[in-house]
């Protein structure tokens, strides 16, 4: 979920619409806002997108006050309708709230509040809260800030919040604890949100709630932050914003998707700047350097990363187990977390996360951490949670991501991460040299061969036009392009809502070949390097038995092409470093299928691009 919030001198509607719209990527099951008029409450809340909220508030004129809140949702308790949208009132109509994250333990409260007289309209963990808060200030004669503290000190779960009394107009309370929450600070205003991007052209100034930490933002006085616990007063940080407008919006693409992928030769370039210099044969990255010898003295290297993440641990497991030769294990952080695994002191862990917010990646950090290993981050959200929880780590300098269908995100990961492995290889002796240096130079070629790559997107569109209504779709590569297989049909079941399977291509034999028949497009990546001639062969087996095939070849191929129905061409470059140049078509294969099937391209149904509970 995304929440928002203003309250200064200025109309905050326009404020708190537009800065929905920047957290969609969150959730859009349903949106809501409130705003105080001076006098009164006003609120509006639908199923639906935020554009459905601005024509729901239009119509029952939500629109004035220069204090107000709003929320957009994915749902977790209680489907996505009308009244389970927030805000939330408490009972008596004063208070009112939104809620991102959790309340694990809201039925017995619940249960007490209906018995002292509460009653509820939702299903929502969020009215208990509300209430809850209500019934404190109400029961223990305290002030809103006062009241939410202690109210958040009954609750176990998780929640970025936001809370509003009409009788005291002139502040919001915020508090977090596993959920992300930023606050704005301008000339005697506030902005609120779940992320920096609904403020950025109002202040560059910022703070970041940490978790258990509560703030009573005022007009006309300092803000205090406060722990949750003790009531012990912090120092907060405020930060410089490096976001700049431009990032965040679409900048002429049909939708941010496409601008994503077509962004990816410069962002891979801004992930390896200052850190990649193959003249002078030299990678390094501050977090690895400091920390150099955990990573060599390491037995082995366990990856922890859910979505697209994990596909890009494991290309690196590929990288890193062929240059430096430690062992590595990639797991997906929701099932490593539960399931008692075997964490020594001496274990390196790998978080990888485009958000750095992800609940069961932070949830098996903390559990890594617990048993003695050392955890290194991967993020692209500067500042994230994963970001801060772990010991050391490398930003991949994305820039912010707003398709909910993760691109660039990706090859940024597997950027870092195979520098990650150049460098210990480099460390540790176990490449040779000429290989190293080989790589350095053909890891600087590529952003301008992810440009030559991007080439490929009119033959993407054809072929997107030819299998658009395909019902499945199979996705084979072998080695450093089986994630890449794996990734390709994340892509197009995410966006097109095609099903698609991602596969080693030989493990094929043993079960989908099954489902081969003239109906059904295969594409298979097949690069000029490694077994290349053993996924020749796998094509003749889908050929013979009439099967599509959709190839990803590199540039001069000739075999292939003869056996392919369709082939795009993607530039040479040495075989570990393929992942980043076969994406690509596959990302344009996917987003122009769901441009012709008019899917919501980067708000598809049902996901959410930051999924902050477990
Ligand atoms: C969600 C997103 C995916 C993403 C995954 C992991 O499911 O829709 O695109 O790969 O979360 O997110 P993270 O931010 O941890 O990389």
């Amino acid at each position: 979920c995304g929440i928002v919030g203003y309250i200064g001198h200025r109309e905050a509607y326009p404020i708190l619409i537009k800065g929905l719209k920047r957290l969609e990527y969150r959730g859009y099951d349903s949106a809501g806002i409130v705003l105080f008029d001076g006098k009164d409450l006003k609120l509006s809340k639908t199923k639906g997108k935020v554009s459905d909220l601005e024509a729901r508030a239009e119509q029952e004129n939500t629109k004035e006050g220069t204090v107000g809140m709003g929320h957009t949702r994915w749902a977790t308790h209680g489907v996505p309708n009308d009244v389970n949208s927030h805000p939330h009132y408490s009972n008596s109509g004063d208070i009112v709230i939104i809620h991102n994250g959790i309340i694990e333990n809201y039925e017995p409260i619940k249960k007490e509040l209906i018995k002292r007289g509460y009653v509820f309209k939702s299903d929502t963990d969020t009215e208990v809260l509300v209430n809850l808060i209500e019934d404190v200030k109400n029961k223990e004669k305290v002030g809103l800030g006062k009241a939410v503290q202690i109210a958040l000190n009954q609750v176990v779960g998780a929640y970025a919040i936001a809370v509003f009394d009409k009788n005291k107009p002139n502040e919001i309370v915020v508090a977090r604890l596993g959920s992300p929450l930023a606050i704005g600070i301008g000339e005697d205003e506030f902005f609120i949100a779940s992320d920096a991007t609904p403020f950025i052209e109002y202040t560059s100034n910022a703070i970041y709630l940490e978790d258990e930490e509560m703030a009573i933002v005022r007009l006309h006085k300092p803000m205090k932050v406060r722990k949750i616990k003790d009531d012990s007063l912090v120092d907060p940080y405020i930060q410089e914003l490096q976001m700049n407008l431009e990032q965040i919006e679409k900048g002429g693409y049909d939708h941010f998707m496409l601008k994503e992928i077509y962004e990816q030769p410069n962002v891979i370039k801004d992930t390896y700047r200052g850190r990649l210099l193959a003249n002078k044969g030299i990678i390094q990255m501050a977090g690895v350097e400091d920390n150099l010898e955990k990573f060599l003295n390491a037995d082995r290297i366990i990856i922890i990363a859910c979505g697209t993440s994990w596909h890009a641990g494991l290309v690196a497991e590929y990288v890193i187990e062929e240059f430096a030769r430690i062992p590595v294990e990639v797991e997906y952080a929701s099932e490593f977390r539960y399931r008692n695994p075997i964490i020594n002191k001496n274990d390196v862990v790998i978080a990888i996360s485009q958000s750095g917010e992800t609940a069961d990646t932070l949830a098996a950090i903390k559990l890594a951490k617990e048993n003695g290993a050392f955890v290194f981050g991967v993020c692209n959200v500067v500042g994230s949670s994963i970001s801060r929880e772990t010991h050391a780590g490398a930003y991949t300098h994305a820039g912010p991501e707003i398709g909910v269908a993760s691109t660039k995100a990706f090859t940024t990961q597997i950027t870092v991460l195979t520098m990650l492995a150049l460098r210990l290889a480099k460390a540790n002796g176990k490449m040779a040299n000429s290989d190293y240096q080989r790589y350095l130079f053909e890891l600087e070629l590529i952003p301008q061969k992810v440009t030559e790559a991007l080439k490929s997107n009119d033959v993407a569109k054809e072929i997107a036009a030819i299998y658009k209504d395909a019902p499945n779709c199979l996705y084979l590569g072998r080695g450093y392009n089986f994630p890449v297989a794996l990734e390709g049909a994340l892509k197009l079941k995410e966006i097109s809502y095609i099903h698609a399977e991602g596969y080693p291509a030989a493990e094929m034999k043993h079960g989908p070949i099954a489902l081969i028949d003239e109906s059904m497009p295969v594409v298979v990546i097949a690069p000029n390097k490694g077994h290349y001639d053993k996924v020749v062969s796998n094509i003749q087996e889908i050929k013979s038995r009439s099967g599509k095939i959709i190839a990803v070849v590199t540039k001069g191929d000739t075999q292939v092409r003869e056996l392919a129905d369709h082939v795009i061409e993607i530039p040479e470059t040495s075989e570990a470093l393929t992942p980043l140049l076969t994406t690509i078509p596959l990302q344009l294969l996917s987003y122009h299928i769901a441009v012709m099937r008019e899917c919501n391209v980067d708000q598809p149904r049902n996901l959410a691009k930051s999924v902050t509970v477990e």
